[in-house]
């Protein structure tokens, strides 16, 4: 594994960095980097939650009370947003309110956070489109292009939804996530364990149609990035449910992804692109990678044939950003993670901080030297 004191450093930046952000970014919420200046915005975009996370994060593992008082401060932004309904109408409710209010609540047991993040499972439960029995990612009701789309980032989502059946009693919540969960795994992974970014379905019949791509190289292509949020889903799929076929999609599509790292352990961002000295790589889908194999590794024995090589991915990857894309070092930049790609295919921050990056890394730290779980559910 990996020298304890090397990574006691490594979240030791990344928490000097938060605090520092904190004041430079003054009270708004950071999304991607231009020319490594974090993009802010007032709590508008799928985003928001990520720095709401590592305030949290960084609350826990510090107990300094600044780190939380910016944290509440985020809970009340999504206070507002949801009173407003500002910029809700998608499925990244969980992105949202996971790391944000349902932390509290965790955190704390605040119960005002607890409702608004049951509040919050309710706006996710209106993209259920009942006739073709999905979870509409993307866009109004109906609409010809994304009306019966799924995609694979909204794993991460349904974790809101089985939290909201443990603390309301109502099962519907976790009826649906198991129905987007079964979909997602039939049609999205592929049988060599990549998988599609999106999938297409007929809004009327509910009949499958085919893949598609929306941040890909081509819709038959693996979005690393993609790939990444599968491998963590399912296994957070795999702790809610119990359902093994859950734990061995998520270890088919670690394998699938571990196998493709090149030398310096972070991946291109597209696993079907051409790889010339100019590829972009995404460490974002790096760090999501890395908490997701270590919750996979929770439910594995210790005998499990896989365990090694998924250790080995771990270590791998979690060496390669430390030592060549994280930030350490560089005491002034706002991002931990060099070299994230939002969307090369539509030349949107192609290589960049990302805020989710910065987030999983500090998750992955704080995983691996403090046997954190992220928020994604609660003992
Ligand atoms: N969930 C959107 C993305 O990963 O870019």
């Amino acid at each position: 594994m990996i020298n304890e004191k090397k990574l006691e450093a490594a979240l030791k930046d990344a928490i000097d960095k938060t605090r520092k952000n904190i004041a430079r970014f003054n009270g708004k919420f950071p999304h991607v980097s231009e020319n490594e200046v974090y993009q802010l915005n007032d709590n508008t975009d799928w985003t928001n939650g990520f720095w709401s996370g590592m305030l949290w994060l960084s609350y826990e593992l510090t107990r300094d009370t600044s780190f939380r008082e910016a944290a509440v401060r985020t809970v009340e932004s999504f206070r507002e947003r949801l009173e407003s309904q500002t910029v809700l109408d998608h499925h990244d409710i969980g992105f949202l309110y996971s790391l944000s209010a349902k932390a509290q609540w965790i955190i704390e047991g605040d119960e005002s956070a607890k409702s608004l993040a049951l509040s919050a499972a309710d706006v996710l439960m209106k993209r259920w489109r009942p006739r073709s029995m999905l979870i509409q990612a993307w866009g109004p009701e109906g609409h010809e292009e994304n009306g019966g789309r799924i995609i694979i980032d909204c794993l991460m989502n349904l974790p809101l939804l089985f939290w909201a059946t443990k603390h309301t009693g109502d099962v519907r919540y976790a009826e649906i996530a198991v129905h987007q969960a079964e979909k997602s795994r039939r049609f999205l992974v592929r049988g060599d364990d990549s998988s599609y970014h999106t999938f297409y379905f007929d809004q009327e019949s509910g009949e499958p149609l085919c893949g598609g791509t929306e941040q890909g190289y081509s819709d038959g292509s693996t979005w690393s990035r993609g790939q990444a949020w599968g491998i963590y889903g399912f296994a957070l799929l795999y702790h809610f449910t119990r359902d093994k076929r859950y734990q061995e999609t998520s270890i088919r599509m670690a394998k699938h992804f571990l196998e493709r790292l090149p030398e310096d352990g972070v991946v291109y961002w597209d696993f079907s692109v051409p790889f010339t000295s100019d590829t972009k790589r995404d460490s974002s889908a790096s760090s999501i990678t890395i908490c997701g194999i270590h919750e996979l590794l929770k439910g594995l024995s210790n005998g499990h044939p896989d365990r090694c090589v998924l250790e080995e991915g771990i270590r791998r990857q979690l060496e390669g950003l430390i030592e060549k894309y994280a930030t350490i070092g560089k005491p002034d930049a706002e991002g931990l993670l060099e070299r994230g790609a939002y969307s090369v295919r539509g030349n949107a921050s192609p290589d960049d901080y990302m805020i989710w990056g910065d987030y999983f890394y500090m998750e992955a730290l704080a995983r691996l030297t403090a046997g954190h779980k992220g928020y994604w559910y609660e003992l």
